[in-house]
């Protein structure tokens, strides 16, 4: 019995040294925390069960057989955040790079086998140098393993991956399927081919952070979320979104009282939209003066900011909000816009997560960037997120709601839930100039006609009165108290309950 002790306790001292001092110095020199401290800062203190501490790789090649470190280059297991269930493992960067064999594998599939079981997310802190190379297809075999999860796992429980490191190759592809990024600045990249391969191939001279760095995935390739500066403020930070976030699909989002009043008045918002139609003012300000505490987690706040997306609570129940921002692009549509807030959408709707849009829609971006780019198809990922969801909706037009753009941003038309309007909202197909302009093309040489043309035109559709007559909005609402109804109809809507017709699944345009 004394020997078995003394062997678990030689063990478990392995396993917690990873690779050794000298590796775990390298780490901290590059400004990282292990994978065991990343832990500690993520999870309340003193809730991490480890599990799989003693599993070793299986590999016999290159001398493998006589490498073997406890644990395997990653750490698994649960713990809690906030006294909240969730299942997590941090690769070890300090063990064979981090590097993923067969057994590492196998340890992430368990947590994440175990986590659908009980209905719990998953937090992946991803610091790798890929697949193991001395392993070979075993370890490929393993990332094909941990992807199938993260498909099957998709809409059942949230699942957020770190990227604290290194993650190129196959690495990539189980972040990408999850639903949150989040990454370090500096310290991590991602790439499917590294930059001496890009210069091989297509001549181009690179470095990693450029390539792949938190910067370039949050302002150029929307691949991530959010960036930050440090382990510890990306760490805090994930605690931060994850209060937001029920534990799985059967679930609802914790309420979080606040002492803010429901019907608190903004008084200060009935002068936010200026009187010229085309000068532009801050969509975020009307967010953040509606939500509770004005506490707003963005996400995706450097890419396609013509479109605001993010998390917030309105009177203690977590919301999913979307916004038209009329400073980037006057708050059109494009292809970018359109898939950030189609996933953000679905997002919501897989997890319980009511949906409030704010409307200030020019229309989509013309172009032929944007036609090449198949703004068609992409802008209809939008309206087929908004289409299908069946959490409740609550659309506020706060200026213009114009054409096809109209009928996306959450419309009566796709089961709006209550659908409200500035009294200065303008819903119609284009603005009023370019629409005399077409139809009253013979009269384009006189100009005093034209303006008399286009004053008729504003007077008749350029108001919320002509869709409120057909019902498409519920209420003109005064810009004070859009907090207060919000909150009303979100309450009026707690238990509301729709389903899609049963299928396999739908076909959303890729
Ligand atoms: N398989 C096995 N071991 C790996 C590995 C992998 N994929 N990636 C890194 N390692 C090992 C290294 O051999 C090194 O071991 P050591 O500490 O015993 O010397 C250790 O991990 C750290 O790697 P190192 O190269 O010193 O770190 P770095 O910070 O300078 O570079 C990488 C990190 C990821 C850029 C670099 O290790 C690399 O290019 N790895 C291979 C990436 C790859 O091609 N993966 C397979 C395709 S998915």
């Amino acid at each position: 019995m004394q020997d078995i002790l003394e062997q678990l306790e030689r063990k478990r001292a392995a396993a917690r040294l990873g690779g050794g001092e000298k590796r775990i110095a390298a780490q901290h020199a590059k400004g990282k925390l292990t994978a065991r401290e990343r832990l500690e800062v993520l999870l309340d203190e003193g809730t991490f069960e480890e599990w799989d501490m003693f599993v070793e790789h299986r590999c016999t090649d290159f001398g493998m057989q006589d490498n073997k470190i406890p644990g395997d280059g990653v750490v698994t297991g649960y713990g809690m955040i906030n006294g909240r269930l969730v299942f997590v493992f941090s690769q070890d960067f300090t063990v064979f790079g981090g590097a993923l064999s067969e057994a590492h594998a196998e340890k992430i599939c368990k947590v994440m086998d175990q986590a659908m079981k009980v209905g719990a997310p998953v937090i992946g802190l991803n610091d790798s140098g890929g697949a193991r190379i001395q392993e070979g297809v075993a370890s490929l075999g393993g990332y094909a393993d941990v992807f199938q999860r993260n498909v099957m796992a998709s809409g059942v429980v949230p699942q957020i991956s770190m990227i604290m490191g290194p993650s190129a190759g196959g690495a990539v592809y189980s972040p990408a399927m999850t639903d949150f990024i989040f990454m370090v600045k500096d310290s991590s990249y991602m790439f499917v081919t590294g930059p001496e391969v890009v210069k091989t191939v297509t001549h181009e001279e690179v470095t990693s952070e450029e390539l792949g760095g938190a910067v370039t995935h949050t302002t150029k390739s929307g691949v991530a979320d959010l960036a930050f500066e440090n382990d510890v403020e990306a760490l805090l930070m994930l605690r931060r979104l994850y209060n937001y976030l029920p534990l799985n699909n059967r679930e609802k989002a914790p309420v979080r009282p606040s002492g803010d009043p429901l019907d608190r008045v903004e008084l200060s918002l009935d002068t936010l939209v200026p009187e010229n139609p085309n000068k532009p003012y801050d969509m975020k300000e009307l967010i953040l003066k509606t939500v509770d505490d004005g506490d707003f987690f963005e996400l995706q706040p450097e890419y396609a900011k013509n479109i605001l997306i993010g998390f917030a609570r309105m009177d203690g129940q977590t919301v999913g909000i979307v916004a038209n921002q009329p400073l980037v692009l006057a708050g059109c549509l494009d292809i970018k816009s359109s898939i950030k807030a189609a996933r953000f959408v679905r997002f919501c709707d897989a997890f319980n997560i009511p949906v409030v849009t704010f409307v200030d829609v020019p229309g989509f971006m013309p172009g032929t960037s944007q036609e090449y780019g198949g703004i068609i198809k992409h802008g209809a990922k939008l309206l087929y997120a908004y289409a299908e969801c069946t959490v409740p909706k609550i659309t506020v037009i706060t200026r213009k709601a114009y054409g096809g753009a109209y009928d996306v941003m959450s419309s009566k038309h796709l089961r709006g839930d209550v659908n409200f309007a500035w009294p200065n909202a303008e819903i119609a197909v284009m603005g009023a100039k370019g629409a005399v302009e077409i139809i009253f093309r013979e009269e384009k040489k006189d100009p005093a006609k034209l303006a008399q043309r286009e004053a008729e035109y504003k007077a008749r559709f350029a108001n919320p009165f002509v869709a409120g007559a057909r019902g498409f909005i519920d209420d003109v609402i005064l810009p004070h108290e859009t907090r207060k109804r919000i909150c009303r109809s979100l309450v009026m809507l707690k238990d509301k309950k729709l389903e899609n017709p049963w299928r396999k699944h739908g076909n959303i345009p890729l």
